[in-house]
């Protein structure tokens, strides 16, 4: 299982394959224990590339058997590489033969084919089909596929493969077989397998493009009725992607597979997209809000990664934003288009922007720091990261906006016409998305652009305002600039659009007037700062205006800008722009936390409670005046009363002391919950949501307020003593109707550390036992639970001593430890260190037998550098211990030597 030496690959390395593969015919007789491939391939030879041995992948596979052209052949091993050094010379198709066996029942990895609940599953990306046959494994060599799959018929029923079914029938011996056969060409990472006793929603569509389509989702008998939101997700995805990029489905069938067992979200294989049972399984008893909305993004970005990734592919890992970050700028618009108004829209936007600064841009300022298009890895699971993911969606955003709508349509067409059925690279995007619009900024500045692929770090933008009351003019000095990351000191100035827009002080939107222009246009525009610094001044100003910069995140940069209390609280109430109104709440309540952490006078009691107050008066009005807003969604409120989290707290410190700042933090919720108190009471009076369930995106934002509100309430009742709202957070719990209502009550009591929520959780789980996905919920509500006398790590030490917990189910792994680890840093950063030693544990403990898994919890520890004492040297120690264990897989030691580098 271990690799060795561990060496890492470069970008600049790429060469083309030395054998193309077109076709393979892969027969598998399905065994836990023992399954057998057989696989047929025609080969021939890339007469681009000066003559090699073939050189094929594979790994934990037991060799039976290499033919070639219907005869023997002499091959070697070197290292997991099967090696054929007297391949037939010359340009002539080659046919080879592999026979293999391997046992999917050992495979806890969950990386290539494996058995989860007595049924055979696949997961070949990025690297998982060598663990299936022997193969070029490597996304440029894209062949046609056939697929036999035999199997006990009564133990395996159901036999699935990518693109169409051609044959089945009966075998001897109680077995049958399934032969299919995959219209398009694709890499190996796309294969797909699945067998077992599974039962289906089906549906019959026609598309715009009038041809009719089978749609099915296949799940575990039992779970059918909650399929319903999964197949409707997946009818509207495919209804959008005609609608907005003309992009329709190329296959008769279309098939999703719900697993429990997956240590991602979900995979796009050609026609077999397989999910975790978190992102297919919904219903109104079951799923949150939450999950169906994940539910929802997650089938649409599966969906639309059929052209982006699959028709259109990467030429090598280092391009994986090509395809990722392309795809969740598709289902993030998606998600957006769906939710209709502007205002949830914006929502939407608030809420991936947060992802991003609170998980993104900490990894872009940590040892893990890469470009969207990395130089190098070790282990290419590791790259399957927010920066590739959110910030690759946030370049293409920008893109977006730099050739507009119309612009961008364009751009994605020229795209597939130029390249579909290719492997191609980041650049090839870019270059058609300039192409198709020659006049845009993006074509004007597109070797610059591209800095966006080849920086790492988060870009500051820095901006300065100067009005002229003789001149009635308004300056405003933009400069950027971006900090050293590992591997890349100075860097080139990046090309980004600031859209941005004037109040005045009333509010009002100003009409704008550059110097220059003839007269007055709009109130909104987008700025191209491509300079260092650069100044643009505004004529016509009656009085100075309040800046909103960098509106609807119009870039992923730090924007620093001196607003005053004055300027923010303006913003806050009356900018046009919702992103920026939000936007200047996080500032003020960031501005309160990092005044109260510095400030040695506010100071805990026995119990953990600041007793004086942290916020001013105009900080609780303005949030009054929010919560109060007639004009305002229930949504975008939740948002607003939302404080910035400690982990985003965090990162605007250069010395970080955890539990100074969960102290503070919940000392201003303790705050805001007292002084709001009879406006709680009032946001959870008018946000009920009487009748049938709906998931939609104004029911869910009113379930999202009251919850909040209740939240509030007993955080209240915890230090006032009052005994009414805990009881009826109490009897909501018991009475909801769905899960959003009901878990959002368990939740407030758990967090207030209420007496009832011990008989809370205890009914909780009598209540949902069966329901593995529920079980989920309440484990991660526990582990991630505010911290009180150092309670916390005990009780998920005993929570991984509960009947239901399994370590080798990553749901549930990841709903106690990463709950604990990741999401809980006032219990996880305690001054003895044990939590840290935790981590160790449990990082080391998953390694055995999941290095993807153990590879992501060990991330948790990235910005150890930035703790204060005595957290910083127990930080290293923890560190230290894990990277001392000599068997490491490769992905787990990647993470901690770069944790570890200076
Ligand atoms: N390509 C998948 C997606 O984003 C991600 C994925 C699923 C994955 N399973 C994986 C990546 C296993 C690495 C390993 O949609
Ligand atoms: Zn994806």
């Amino acid at each position: 299982m271990r690799e060795g030496q561990a060496t890492a690959i470069q970008r600049l390395d790429y060469t083309a394959p030395a054998f193309w593969i077109d076709t393979v015919d892969l027969t598998f007789d399905l065994d836990p224990a023992k399954t057998r491939v057989l696989s047929k391939m025609r080969i021939r030879r890339n007469m681009d590339v000066p003559a090699q041995p073939l050189r094929l992948d594979g790994e934990e596979l037991n060799l039976a058997r290499v033919m070639v052209n219907g005869g023997g052949t002499s091959f070697k091993m070197e290292g997991s590489q099967l090696v054929l050094e007297n391949l037939p010379e010359g340009d002539a198709p080659i046919d080879l033969e592999i026979f293999t066996t391997c046992a999917p029942i050992k495979n806890t990895q969950l990386s290539g084919l494996y058995v989860s609940n007595d049924t055979f599953f696949t997961q070949c990306e990025a690297e998982g089909f060598r663990r299936i046959t022997y193969f070029l494994d490597r996304p440029d060599v894209m062949a046609m596929y056939t697929v036999t799959l035999r199997a006990n018929k009564a133990q395996y029923p159901v036999l699935l493969s990518n693109g169409n079914l051609v044959d089945s029938g009966e075998l001897e011996d109680g077995r049958h077989f399934a032969k299919w056969v995959d219209p398009h060409k694709k890499p190996s990472y796309l294969f797909a397998l699945v067998a077992g006793k599974l039962v289906a929603r089906e549906q019959q569509i026609r598309s715009r493009a009038g041809n009719n389509h089978l749609l099915q989702v296949f799940v575990r008998p039992g779970d059918l009725e909650k399929t319903e939101h999964a197949m409707n997700s997946l009818m509207a995805s495919i209804a959008w992607d005609e609608a907005r990029f003309g992009l329709s489905l190329d296959l008769d069938r279309f098939m999703i597979v719900a697993t429990s067992d997956f240590n991602m979200g979900a995979m796009e294989n050609k026609g077999l997209n397989i999910f975790n049972t978190k992102y297919v399984l919904a219903s109104q008893s079951t799923a949150t809000d939450v999950d169906f909305a994940n539910i929802e993004s997650v089938v649409g970005h599966e969906y639309f990664h059929n052209w982006t990734g699959d028709r259109v592919t990467c030429r090598d890992w280092f391009q994986l934003s090509l395809k990722e970050g392309l795809t969740v700028f598709r289902d993030q618009e998606f998600s957006m288009d769906m939710a209709g108004s502007t205002s949830a829209r914006a929502v939407k936007r608030i809420e991936d922007v947060r992802v991003l600064r609170t998980v993104q841009f900490p990894e872009d300022a940590g040892p893990m720091a890469h470009p969207v298009r990395p130089d190098s890895y070790v282990e290419i699971n590791n790259f399957y990261t927010v920066t590739i993911y959110e910030k690759g969606a946030e370049v293409v955003r920008m893109q977006h906006n730099l050739v507009g709508r119309e612009g961008f349509a364009k751009g994605m067409k020229l795209y597939f016409e130029r390249h579909d059925g290719q492997a191609v690279t980041c650049d090839d995007f870019v270059q058609a998305m300039a192409d198709a619009n020659p006049e845009s900024p993006l074509a004007q500045n597109l070797e610059q652009f591209k800095r966006w692929y080849s920086q790492a770090g988060t870009p500051r933008v820095a901006a300065q305002g100067r009005y002229d009351a003789d001149a009635r003019t308004y300056t405003l000095a933009l400069s950027q600039s971006c900090p050293a990351t590992p591997g890349q000191g100075d860097k080139q100035p990046f090309v980004i659009p600031v859209t941005l827009g004037l109040l005045g002080a009333d509010g009002s939107a100003l009409p704008l007037q550059q110097q220059g222009d003839a007269h007055a246009g709009g109130t909104e525009r987008t700025i191209v700062l491509t300079e260092p610094r650069m100044e643009i001044t505004f004529v016509n100003v009656d009085s100075a205006p309040v800046p909103s910069l960098l509106r609807g995140f119009s870039a992923p940069v730090v924007l620093e800008c001196e607003f005053s209390d004055a300027d923010l609280l303006n913003l806050l109430a009356h900018d046009g722009d919702p992103f920026n109104r939000w936007e200047a709440g996080q500032r003020l309540g960031l501005r309160i936390a990092l005044g109260a952490i510095a400030n040695p006078g506010v100071t805990a009691n026995a119990q953990g409670d600041v007793e004086q107050s942290v916020l001013p008066a105009s900080f609780v009005q303005a949030m009054r005046d929010v919560l109060r807003n007639p004009s305002l969604d229930a949504a975008f409120k939740e948002l607003v009363l939302t404080l910035p989290s400690e982990g985003y707290i965090a990162e605007q410190m250069d010395e970080v002391d955890p539990q100074r700042i969960h102290t503070v933090r919940e000392a201003m919720r303790a705050e805001l919950a007292a002084s709001l108190h009879e406006d709680w009471i009032q946001a959870f009076e008018d946000n009920q949501t009487p009748g049938a369930y709906s998931p939609d995106a104004t029911s869910a934002g009113r379930r999202a307020l009251a919850g909040h509100a209740l939240n509030m309430l007993c955080l209240a009742a915890r230090r006032s003593g009052d005994t009414l709202w805990p009881g009826k957070t109490y009897q909501r719990f018991k009475d909801a109707g769905n899960m959003t209502d009901r878990f959002s009550a368990l939740a407030a009591l758990v967090n207030s550390g209420h007496e009832l929520a011990r008989p809370a959780l205890e009914r909780f789980h009598a209540l949902f036992k069966d329901e593995d996905l529920v079980v989920d919920k309440w484990f991660a509500l526990q582990a991630g639970t505010s911290d009180r006398n150092g309670n916390i790590l005990p009780a998920v030490r005993e929570l991984m001593k509960h009947p239901d917990f399994q370590l080798k189910n990553p749901n549930r792994a990841r709903s106690v430890i990463f709950s604990y680890c990741n999401a809980n840093p006032g219990a996880f950063h305690r001054a003895d260190g044990a939590g840290y030693a935790y981590w160790a544990d449990r990082v080391l403990e998953l390694d055995g037998f999941n290095p993807q898994v153990a590879s992501r919890l060990a991330r948790a520890m990235d910005r150890w550098r930035k703790l204060a004492e005595p957290y910083r040297a127990l930080a290293r120690a923890a560190i230290e211990r894990v990277a001392a264990k000599p068997d490491l897989s490769n992905d787990v030691r990647e993470v901690v030597t770069r944790a570890l580098a200076d």
